[in-house]
């Protein structure tokens, strides 16, 4: 088992298998006659699923434009669950057709809000890519076109996905023993 930061790492979705699956869920997308591709990655969390799965993409023969926004589900010292967009995209989405990239699908509540909000700006379509499904946990009304894994209810780190700052790096998603 790795240990980092002197915790123990159970690897729940190895480098390997994420790789395989991203292939898949390119051609699974490329599949799409999606016209004028708009990728949205939804950061913090979806930064390295991102850039690997637009990378898979282009290996099936996808060019989309690439964007982020910046959306927190949690202000600071507010309840949990108000979603805000703290940066927004710089690109019109108007009679496009966007795909929105995040790391996990939770409560729904992030993707749910970032949908509308691509919706309500006049977007073709809004499509939505995740690594990790928790479907145990959904509380809005919605769900995920192109999913990597089902997730257990762990709470899980790494590939991008963090808990308090860190583990982002791990090349593995993971759950740190003892705390998950
Ligand atoms: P929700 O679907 O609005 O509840 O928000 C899901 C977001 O919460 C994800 O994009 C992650 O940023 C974060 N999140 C949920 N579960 C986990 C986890 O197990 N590890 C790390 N971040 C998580
Ligand atoms: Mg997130």
């Amino acid at each position: 088992m790795p240990i980092v930061r002197d915790k123990e790492i159970e690897v729940l979705f190895s480098a390997s298998a994420i790789a395989r699956r991203n292939l898949e869920l390119a051609k699974d997308i490329a599949a799409h006659d999606y016209r004028d591709l708009l990728v949205i990655s939804v950061l913090k969390g979806s930064f390295v699923f991102a850039a690997d799965l637009i990378r898979a993409m282009h290996d099936v023969g996808l060019s989309p434009e690439v964007e982020f926004i910046f959306i927190s589900s949690y202000g600071a010292g507010k309840v949990s669950g108000e979603v805000r967009v703290l940066r927004d995209i710089d690109n019109e989405v108007k009679d496009r057709d966007v795909l929105l990239i995040d790391d996990i699908l939770e409560s729904g509540k992030t993707l749910r809000f970032a949908r509308d909000l691509m919706l309500s700006r006049g977007a073709r379509s809004c499509s939505i890519a995740v690594l990790l499904d928790k479907r145990m946990r959904r509380q809005a009304d919605i769900e995920a076109d192109y999913v990597g894994f089902d997730c257990p209810d762990y709470f899980v780190v790494g590939y991008g996905m963090d808990v308090a700052h860190a583990f982002r790096e791990l090349p593995f998603v993971g759950v740190v023993k003892g705390e998950g």
